[in-house]
């Protein structure tokens, strides 16, 4: 059996930091807050989930473009990173203590027309997806939509600039993550458009980007990764399990990251936005 995931990044002031600008880094790739066959089905009232939320970004974003009438709510494990209540829009307000992987209450089942998910692959594993998506879909209403969007940072890799060797402590770093989550913890990306359909939704959309879709975001989402994968070994290196690197090996491979970065070489990955409607009844 995989062992039960960790949530291997910190929650903390540079965290939140980081999911804020990784909000608007990510927004610019792809293009949209909301894809736009769901954006336009909406209805006036329409009451919108953000599950996992974090610090609520997407949701206080979305608002400032939609109309005043659409409630949003965001739901999260944890209170840590949410942006202050006095700081949040009328027509938003934040959650915590809602874990995804467990039946939401009888009063919120089928009463919102889209749910949002982003990034949560850390706390996903074998077989986790599947059921994830089961439980967060009892949340919509008939017709209801998700949009869930997830890097597959198991295609990540560093791609050099002008010198020869400029990618290796970029890949490196990413592909020690990437192994010992694979097998530890049973880490993996489904194939979305399967997952959907066989969880009974329609008219399923698969968005997939390439994180080096615009020349000029390349360092940007380079030093985005740095911050995941280097936090990410870093606190996994605390619980000194064997095969993990140390500390000080992470933070050697950290520097040699951020030289590779700086000599032109960029870490690449693909992100997917995957949309798909309830049916009817
Ligand atoms: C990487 S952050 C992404 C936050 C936000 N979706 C965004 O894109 O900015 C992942 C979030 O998922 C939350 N999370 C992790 N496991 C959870 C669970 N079982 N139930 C609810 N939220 C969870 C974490 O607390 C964290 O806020």
């Amino acid at each position: 059996m995989p062992e039960e995931e960790p949530y291997w990044l910190s929650r903390n002031p540079t965290e939140q930091q980081r999911l804020t600008r990784q909000h608007e880094v990510w927004t610019k790739s792809i293009g949209y807050l909301l894809h736009p066959s769901i954006a336009k089905s909406l209805p006036d009232n329409a009451r919108i989930a953000d599950i996992g939320c974090g610090t609520g970004i997407w949701m206080t974003e979305m608002a400032k473009v939609s109309p005043s009438t659409y409630q949003f709510d965001g739901y999260d494990i944890s209170d840590a990173q949410f942006q202050s209540a006095d700081s949040l829009p009328p027509n938003v307000s934040l959650h915590t203590d809602s874990d995804f992987k467990k039946p939401y209450p009888e009063e919120l089942i089928g009463t919102y027309d889209l749910i949002n998910i982003r990034l949560i692959i850390i706390s996903m594993g074998e077989g986790v997806w599947e059921s994830t998506l089961r439980n967060v879909l009892t949340l919509l209403k008939p017709r209801g939509a998700i949009q869930w969007v997830e890097g597959n940072f198991f295609v990540a890799r560093g791609f050099r600039g002008t010198n020869a060797t400029s990618s290796g402590g970029l890949t490196k770093g990413q592909q020690k993550l990437n192994g010992t989550l694979i097998e530890r913890f049973r880490y993996n990306f489904p194939d979305w458009t399967k997952m959907y359909k066989d969880a009974g939704l329609e008219k399923v959309e698969e968005d997939v980007l390439s994180t080096d879709r615009l020349p000029e975001q390349r360092t940007d989402f380079t030093e985005i990764g740095i911050g995941a994968v280097f936090g990410g070994l870093k606190n996994l290196a605390s619980t000194k399990a064997e095969g993990y690197w140390t500390e000080q090996e992470v933070e050697e491979y950290r520097q040699k990251a951020i030289e590779d970065m700086q000599s032109g070489a960029y870490l690449r990955w693909d992100l997917h936005v995957t949309i798909g409607f309830k049916t009817a009844n």
